[in-house]
């Protein structure tokens, strides 16, 4: 852990976040047709719109930090393929969010293995992006995989948010900015931690 996550508390981890999004959410992500932020921003106003609970809009909202691994200091100039973001960004998250948010940021890959190995119509849903790092992320899920991710209490949720991961990749679409979540996810922080006084 570096500094920065060092220093990070549950007064400051909003805006922490709320700065990545700011500094680093206009880059690319990874071939769509939207940057990183429109991405994970049009996932939570989805979600929101669909009237989702907090937890699962804040996943949504959060689900691809990872990639934005310098950030959390797991960037080695020796990595040549998936370096794993959906792991780094819950290590970060875990201190301060609840499994339910955590697991549907660690597992939002896994996910996308598990429906392409068990729902026939959800591969044609996938980008040509999203296809191609499936293969570098292992391909769909095996049948003994499968049975041990749906094991996992919060797979209902998990598999939402892959949903809404898959979704948020319109270039059309207009979101609010994180500013308009940023109460919402403190909220989620305040109601796991032990309040601070
Ligand atoms: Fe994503």
């Amino acid at each position: 852990m570096n500094d920065r996550e060092q220093s990070l508390t549950q007064g400051n981890i909003v805006s922490f976040l709320g700065e990545i999004f700011e500094r680093r959410g206009g880059g690319e992500y990874l071939g769509e047709p939207v940057t990183m932020a429109e991405h994970m921003l049009q996932g939570a106003a989805i979600a929101e719109a669909q009237g989702e609970p907090e937890e699962i809009i804040v996943a949504a909202l959060l689900h691809d930090i990872g990639h934005f691994t310098s950030e959390f200091g797991t960037f080695r100039m020796d990595d040549t393929e998936d370096r794993f973001h959906e792991d780094a960004g819950a290590k970060v998250l875990e201190r301060f969010f609840p499994k339910i948010v955590t697991d549907c940021v660690r597992f939002h890959v896994a996910a996308k293995r598990y429906l392409c190995a068990t729902r026939a119509e959800y591969f044609d849903l996938l980008s040509a992006a999203s296809v191609h790092s499936l293969m570098l992320q292992g391909g769909k899920m095996s049948p003994d995989e499968s049975a041990m991710f749906e094991k996992n209490p919060n797979i209902e949720a998990i598999i939402k948010v892959r949903y809404l991961d898959d979704a948020g990749k319109d270039p059309e679409m207009d979101t609010p900015d994180f500013a308009h979540f940023a109460p919402m996810v403190q909220r989620v922080v305040d109601r796991h931690l032990p309040q601070q006084s």
